[in-house]
């Protein structure tokens, strides 16, 4: 049954995990959270990860706004090893909203200029952060001008309410010149790595998910052919952008009848992630990030939380059902594939208990890095708390109450409601005067 936190101490936590049957491994040692590790020759300071959070903030044209810089120079502050930046649009058209940040040759100096500020921000601070940029398209959750465009590699009535267009192959072909000419921009914006975004239901993993695309060359029963779109624009950026780092943030299971990672009942079932994993390891892909779930369809997954957004449903699981899940599965993948460096998904609900479950996972080598979404809106210096004083504060975590979330689903500046109020809670004011 759902419910919310209310676990005072380490003892309560494990022991309500142990009532519902899970296993959430615990270290009072956080040290391996702050191990340094080196990866495709850089040296990344410790194992904490500023996942990609959109902010709905961007300028109309694509730009960073002064509003997302504020979000940036934070992170920058805070100590984190790598900075994965939110989802970053190659096309106008495939933008999930009209404040997405969209990279182009007219702005491309805008996102150098910030990436430069957020290395000299984090160097005052002696951090050297890696800068990961997530490129994608919105595919079916696309809204360039605010109303929905759904644009699918398939239908599927799980997911459709309406019917979309469903994407050409020559569309896609399209698609994949913008993906690399976004690459060869992000890489002159100074970026370190590239993130081909496959997870949240979003273009690419339709893409891996499209067996009722038919007579496709990016689609069908085949695997070959529905990993062909993520695999060739791959080989297509390391031509174009050579000795460029490239990743994925890929769901590991959508969760639902006719996603990636499922078997006929919509339930986990890791065959197709890992036959895609094994050739993204043959590819020398050193880095992954796992998710899983849809924050369109089972937001419980994706980011377990105490309350929903008004008006959506409370889910039956627990929330720590919902992170022990993420944890299993991600751990699973990284000990299968012990040459590529998982970062691992969802800790936010955690709090400040989070570091400690997290350094047992590193520790156990259930994941390389541990990501942070909702926490480093919340409390971005987290990790540079945990190098001086060696552990969390609860008066600064994330209370997974989703205001975030409430903001972004309607389109407004998107930050933390409760530890960022000056801000953000303005901004939930405003929306709660427009009635939504
Ligand atoms: C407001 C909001 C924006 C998000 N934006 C992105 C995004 O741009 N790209 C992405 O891959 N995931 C995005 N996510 C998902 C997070 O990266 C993360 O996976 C999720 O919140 C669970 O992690 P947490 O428990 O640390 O928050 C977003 C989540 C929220 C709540
Ligand atoms: S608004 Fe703040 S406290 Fe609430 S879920 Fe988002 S980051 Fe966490």
């Amino acid at each position: 049954m759902h419910e919310r936190f209310k676990y005072k101490t380490f003892q309560d936590l494990i022991r309500k995990s142990k009532d519902l049957g899970l296993d959430l491994p615990l270290s009072e040692d956080i040290s391996p959270l702050l191990e340094p590790l080196s990866l495709a020759g850089f040296r990344i300071q410790n194992r904490l990860v500023v996942q990609p959070m959109e902010g709905y903030d961007a300028e109309y044209n694509g730009s960073p706004s002064e509003m997302t810089e504020r979000r940036y120079l934070r992170y920058a502050t805070g100590g984190s090893g790598m900075i994965w930046y939110e989802a970053v649009a190659v096309t106008g058209n495939g933008r999930s909203n009209p404040r997405q940040l969209w990279i182009t040759k007219n702005n491309s100096d805008k996102f150098s200029f910030l990436n430069d500020k957020v290395r000299r921000t984090a160097a005052r601070n002696g951090f050297n952060p890696l800068l990961v940029v997530q490129l994608t398209h919105s595919g079916r959750y696309s809204r360039p001008e605010g109303k929905p465009k759904p644009q699918v590699a398939a239908i599927n009535p799980v997911l459709d309410k309406t019917l979309p267009y469903v994407l050409t192959d020559d569309d896609l072909k399209r698609i994949q010149e913008q993906f690399v000419n976004a690459s060869r921009l992000a890489a002159r914006s100074g970026f370190n790595a590239i993130d081909l975004k496959a997870c949240h239901g979003y273009l690419i993993v339709d893409l891996l998910a499209s067996k009722e695309r038919k007579e496709s060359v990016f689609g069908g029963e085949e695997t070959s052919k529905r990993f062909r779109f993520l695999l060739e624009t791959i080989d297509w950026i390391r031509d174009e952008v050579p000795g460029m780092l490239i990743t994925t943030r890929l769901n590991i299971s959508d969760l639902y009848k006719g996603g990636f990672g499922v078997d006929g009942n919509g339930l986990v079932d890791l065959t197709e992630p890992r036959m895609l994993t094994e050739q993204l390891k043959l590819k020398e892909m050193e880095l992954i990030n796992l998710t899983m779930g849809s924050p369109y369809f089972n937001p419980y997954v994706t980011r377990p939380f105490d309350v929903p957004v008004p008006g959506q449903k409370v889910p039956e699981e627990h929330p720590l059902e919902g992170v022990a899940r993420m944890i299993s599965q991600t751990s699973i993948m990284q000990k299968e594939f012990p040459e590529v460096m998982v970062v691992s998904s969802a800790w936010s609900y955690l709090r400040q208990f989070a570091p400690n479950v997290a350094a047992a996972v590193v520790k156990n080598g259930g994941a390389s890095f541990i990501g942070f979404g909702r926490s480093s809106f919340a409390y971005p210096d987290m990790p540079a708390d945990l190098m001086n004083n060696g552990k969390a504060d609860p008066g600064k975590v994330c209370i997974s109450c989703s205001g975030c979330s409430r903001l972004s689903i309607n389109m407004r500046p998107t930050g933390c409601v409760i530890r960022d109020k000056r801000v953000y809670g303005n901004e939930l004011k405003k929306l709660i005067a427009d009635g939504k």
